[in-house]
């Protein structure tokens, strides 16, 4: 893809879902991808399938809540690729709890990873792309609940607000620098994720049997179908390359039609 060739990209929580569709849709875009991940076997196993179909690639282990390791990541990728050019905040985690049951520490949780680990990585990134004197690009995973709260995903709501939140200051922030911040709001996706999501309605009580809250949450879509990881591929690339070089703020809506803002 034009503006995307040989660009250095990381992309946290790509070991599977939606940051192993991107991962490997940016590479076969000409993409250089550092695959990075809490789970270190599988992030350098969909690296190695990256290479094997003739991508470039790296594994690299990350806790994205961990600044030190957030730091390490970066500097791996920089050295794997000699520079840095974007940054996909994608890794986040999601918990099923009815509104009045959710106590401090599951906030915390959850706030962790989706809204401190993107600003750690947004940080650090800026940092970077300011040494390198490069003007980089940001893209975070926010969600359909990044727009709207939803029960029983009220804290996971709340932390995909944050991330948009954070994609906007940000975008202010750097933009004389010529550095660009944006998110992804993916929809209903068919990922592990979802699989979890899942459990947990029934273990709740609020859905009977598998799929039913995934199936329920996805049929409010126009487009007449859940999303699959690689209907975001497209909006991936584009937002990696400089065909999107003029754009920053945005909060993407890529959900099949489930929001309209
Ligand atoms: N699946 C959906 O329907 C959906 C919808 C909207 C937004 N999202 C968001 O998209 C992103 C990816 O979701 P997914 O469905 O692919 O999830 P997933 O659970 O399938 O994959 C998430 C990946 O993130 C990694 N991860 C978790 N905590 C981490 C940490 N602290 N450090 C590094 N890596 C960590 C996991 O190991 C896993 O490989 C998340 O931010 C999620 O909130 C998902």
């Amino acid at each position: 893809m034009k503006g995307l060739k040989d660009k250095a990209v990381i992309v946290t929580g790509a070991a599977r879902g939606i940051g192993a569709a991107m991962a490997r849709g940016l590479a076969e875009g000409g993409a250089h991808v550092a695959v990075a991940d809490l789970r270190k076997e599988d992030a350098d196993a969909m690296a190695a399938q990256i290479v094997s179909a003739g991508g470039k690639a790296i594994g690299l282990a990350v806790d994205v809540r961990k600044r030190a390791s957030v730091r390490a990541m970066i500097d791996a990728t920089v050295a794997a690729f000699s520079g840095l050019d974007v940054i996909f905040n994608n890794a986040g985690i999601a918990q099923v709890k009815p509104f009045l049951e959710i106590s401090e520490e599951d906030w915390q949780t959850v706030l962790d990873v989706n809204a401190l680990g993107v600003l750690i990585g947004m940080q650090e990134a800026v940092k970077t792309f300011q040494a390198l004197k490069r003007r980089g690009k940001i893209v975070n995973t926010a969600s359909i609940a990044g727009k709207q709260g939803y029960e029983p995903l009220a804290h996971y709501s709340a932390s995909k607000f944050a991330v948009v939140a954070l994609t906007q200051a940000a975008a202010r922030a750097f933009g004389n620098q010529g550095i660009t911040a944006n998110c992804i709001c993916p929809g209903v996706v068919a990922t592990p994720m979802w699989k979890l999501i899942d459990q947990g309605f029934q273990e709740h009580g609020l859905s009977k049997s598998p799929e039913e809250a995934f199936n329920t949450f996805a049929a409010s879509a126009v487009l007449g179908r859940p999303s699959q990881a690689d209907d975001l591929v497209g909006v991936a690339r584009f937002l990696a390359s400089s065909e999107s070089d003029f754009m920053t703020g945005q909060s993407l809506l890529v959900d099949g039609g489930m929001v309209f803002t």
